[in-house]
């Protein structure tokens, strides 16, 4: 198991994800669609990527991050030539035969950027498209379709096409889940660092998702994570004991393994016996890597400016002082002129983002993580 922390983990260096994976393929054969939901960095698409790694029998799976589509037809586009690639399409190859077969031969005659051109001259548009090559499969195995930054896909579509479109490619997916020929065919799987939840209910269409199962994604247990570590140092030479990797987790506190991963390649370094004041020099080192952070304040200036320094003065309080009272929210949204309820928005999405949780008082808020707590407090709000 190799220590990896640039992008999801995959194959030999994935730790089993045990409950979340039975979890998720008791649902996929119950027939529900998936929400996968958790902040970023939590192990979502190396999930996913599990998933497409080691189908189960009766299943094909295709993968595919839509982050970067910012119009309906871009969306449909995308998926539509993902499911026609030949890497897709050979994989399968031996697996299905008569899945493969029929993608085979589905002609198409013309490709634009609006829709496509079949052999038969009927012309239409992605969407369409997709639904009719799928419409086409044959029943033999059911088609997985997981789509990563599924929420960021509809928020750059509401930025650069309408709020119009994004409801109606939310529409379209919520007619397919419900169609009865899709039914037997089609599983969905949703996935994104930025909750669908609170990106729908801004545009009025929370109703078109809630047919959706969520499936939470959460940190390690300790027990999971201590034996995380004790594979994760046999196989890369670290020398650590019980009562130090103990220190470290009560350290990170939010055992994410992305976080584990970040310190334990830190004492990979030392090569010797890890003592605590290692670990602490770890930490510290980290911090220094702007690159483990940004994507989490970047996210954030995305925002509208008002909301943007809202989200920054309350994460820089609770940085600094460790907690925040909910009853000071208000005074500080009264600052940027935001209403008590955009700001309890904002407030939420930084809980569903993983920066902040209320869950030992309902009241009082702070920091998930002393890692990205100790990050922002050096490198944002100092
Ligand atoms: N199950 C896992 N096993 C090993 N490393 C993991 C696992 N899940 C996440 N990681 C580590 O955490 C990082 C972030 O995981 P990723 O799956 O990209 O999260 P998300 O999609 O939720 O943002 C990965 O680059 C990897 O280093
Ligand atoms: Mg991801």
């Amino acid at each position: 198991m190799r220590i990896m922390t640039g992008q999801a983990a995959r194959k030999e260096n994935f730790w089993d994800r045990e409950k979340e994976l039975e979890d998720i393929w008791y649902k996929i054969h119950s027939g529900s669609h998936i929400l996968l939901v958790a902040p970023r960095r939590v192990g979502k698409t190396s999930i996913m990527y599990n998933i497409l790694d080691n189908p189960k029998d009766d299943y094909i799976v295709l993968y595919i991050d839509t982050e970067s589509a910012d119009s309906e037809n871009e969306f449909w586009k995308k998926l539509f030539h993902r499911l026609m690639e030949e890497e897709f399409v050979n994989t399968f190859k031996n697996k299905a035969k008569h899945f493969f077969n029929i993608l085979q031969t589905i002609n198409i005659t013309e490709v634009s950027t609006k829709g496509i051109k079949f052999g038969d001259g009927t012309e239409m548009d992605y969407a369409s498209a997709f639904k009719k090559v799928v419409k086409a499969l044959d029943a033999d195995k059911k088609l997985i379709i997981m789509m990563d930054e599924f929420a960021m896909t509809i928020e750059n579509i509401i930025k650069y096409e309408g709020e119009k479109s994004a409801q109606s490619l939310l529409k379209t997916h919520r007619e397919l889940r419900q169609d009865k020929i899709f039914l037997n065919k089609v599983i969905f799987i949703y996935a994104g660092s930025i909750g669908l939840e609170s990106v729908t209910s801004k545009i009025n269409s929370i109703g078109l998702i809630n047919d959706l199962s969520p499936v939470k994604i959460s940190p390690l247990e300790f027990d999971d994570a201590k034996e995380f570590i004790q594979v994760l140092s046999k196989s890369n030479s670290i020398e650590i004991e019980e009562a130090q990797i103990e220190y470290l987790l009560n350290k990170i506190e939010w055992l994410i393994p992305f976080y584990i991963l970040l310190i334990i390649d830190e004492l990979r370094k030392a090569k010797k016996l890890v003592t605590i004041s290692m670990i602490d020099g770890a930490f510290l080192s980290i911090l220094d890597n702007r690159n483990h952070f940004e994507h989490w304040h970047s996210r954030l200036k995305s925002l509208a400016d008002n909301e943007y320094q809202f989200s920054k003065e309350i994460l820089n309080t609770i940085s600094e002082d460790m907690t925040m009272q909910s009853n000071e929210i208000i005074n500080i949204a009264a600052k940027y002129s935001l209403q008590e309820d955009e700001a309890k928005e904002i407030i939420h999405s930084l809980m569903y983002d993983g920066y902040i949780n209320n869950n030992d008082n309902p009241k009082e808020y702070r920091f998930n993580s002393p890692i990205l707590r100790m990050w922002w407090y050096k490198n944002v709000a100092n």
